[in-house]
């Protein structure tokens, strides 16, 4: 995705901006272990939208986006994420990120975890040059990051929604991180407080629309325009939310004999690809899907009225054609 900002003028300040987070992000992941330098380059060599390195430089326009400090948390928010990645996948069981084949099919699930393990390291290593206050926030949203993946993994308990706590689950494994994303440019470019908090709240909710629209993804595009293998979640068992929509249609008696057929596939054994390709085929086309993108568009929407407030201009508008993209994307 090209800067999906609609401002020429923003794209010529922030283009050659992320240049410079590119540079400093290669750096940042070298390691003088050759096995340890290969692993931990994979992804970032592999590709990546850098959405969230382009959300914190875009808040920075708000104040004084020069400043150096802004690239280093830049980097921060990246490498954070690159981490969370390698451990995702192992987790998901992946077998294809950014078009490459996930680090723990090339070099097995240990390696892939420490390498995760490392890049963390290293934007603790980045984000102790910005100070405690962004070492706290960087702590708090790695806290939050694991516990949206703890909650996912072991499921709704009793007496809880199961929509709601999905919501939740994806407010923390993602809309954390992209809150600190924009968060720290607002921060970090000298902003009021009160402007800082409107655009971590767009963040969030930003956040949990991108993460809605990931589940639209994963059964509507194909593994050339995503680099991910379709139906990851479905062969795992890990719920998204068309799944979830699905299960509440039947549990509530408003489903088809197709849509119990279909729950009772995906419930089934995906272990082939004939089988995974075929419930793929079928979750792709139903309502629920569209639900989901419904569902993606009115978070969207939520994040533009956090930032209603702030002054008209090209970051503001930015801002909205940045959650626009965010649900609108096929990648
Ligand atoms: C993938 O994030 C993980 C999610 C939170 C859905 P991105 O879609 O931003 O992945 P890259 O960085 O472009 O590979
Ligand atoms: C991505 O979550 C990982 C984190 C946000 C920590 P998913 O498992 O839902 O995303 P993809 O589809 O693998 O990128
Ligand atoms: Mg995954
Ligand atoms: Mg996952």
């Amino acid at each position: 995705m090209s800067l999906p900002l609609g401002s020429t003028e923003l794209d010529e300040i922030l283009t050659p901006r992320l240049e410079i987070v590119e540079e400093r992000l290669r750096d940042a992941v070298g390691q003088a272990d050759s096995l340890a330098d290969s692993t931990s380059k994979h992804l970032v060599n592999a590709g990546g939208k850098r959405l969230r390195p382009m959300l914190t430089l875009l808040t920075a326009q708000l104040g004084d986006g020069a400043r150096p400090e802004i690239v280093e948390a830049s980097v921060v928010v990246e490498l954070t994420h690159l981490a969370t990645l390698y451990h995702d996948d192992v987790m998901d069981s992946a077998p294809t990120r950014r078009g490459a084949p996930a680090a723990h099919e090339v070099w097995g699930n240990s390696v892939a975890i420490l390498t995760g393990d490392l890049l963390f390291a290293r934007a603790s290593r980045v984000v102790a040059g910005l100070g405690p206050e962004a070492v706290r926030i960087q702590a708090q949203t790695f806290e939050r990051l694991c516990l949206g993946q703890l909650h996912e993994t072991v499921g709704p308990q009793e007496g809880d929604d199961p929509v709601e706590h999905y919501i939740q689950v994806l407010a923390d494994k993602t809309g954390s991180l992209i809150a600190t994303s924009a968060r720290f440019g607002a921060l970090f470019a000298g902003c009021d407080p009160m402007t800082v908090e409107r655009v971590t709240r767009y963040g969030e909710l930003a956040g949990v629309a991108f993460q809605l629209a990931d589940d639209v993804i994963d059964v509507r595009s194909s593994a050339e325009e995503t680099g991910k293998t379709p139906g990851t979640d479905l062969r795992e068992g890990v719920p998204t939310m068309p799944v979830l929509l699905l299960r509440e249609r039947i549990a509530a008696g408003r489903g088809t004999a197709d849509d119990e057929k279909l729950l009772a596939d995906i419930d089934g054994d995906l272990t082939s690809d004939e089988a995974l390709a075929d419930v793929v085929g079928r979750l792709a086309v139903h309502s629920v899907v569209d639900e989901t993108s419904a569902k993606a568009r009115e978070w969207a929407v939520r994040a533009s009225e956090s930032v209603a407030p702030l002054p008209d201009g090209a970051v503001k508008d930015a801002l909205n054609s940045f959650a626009d993209a965010l649900v609108a994307r096929a990648a």
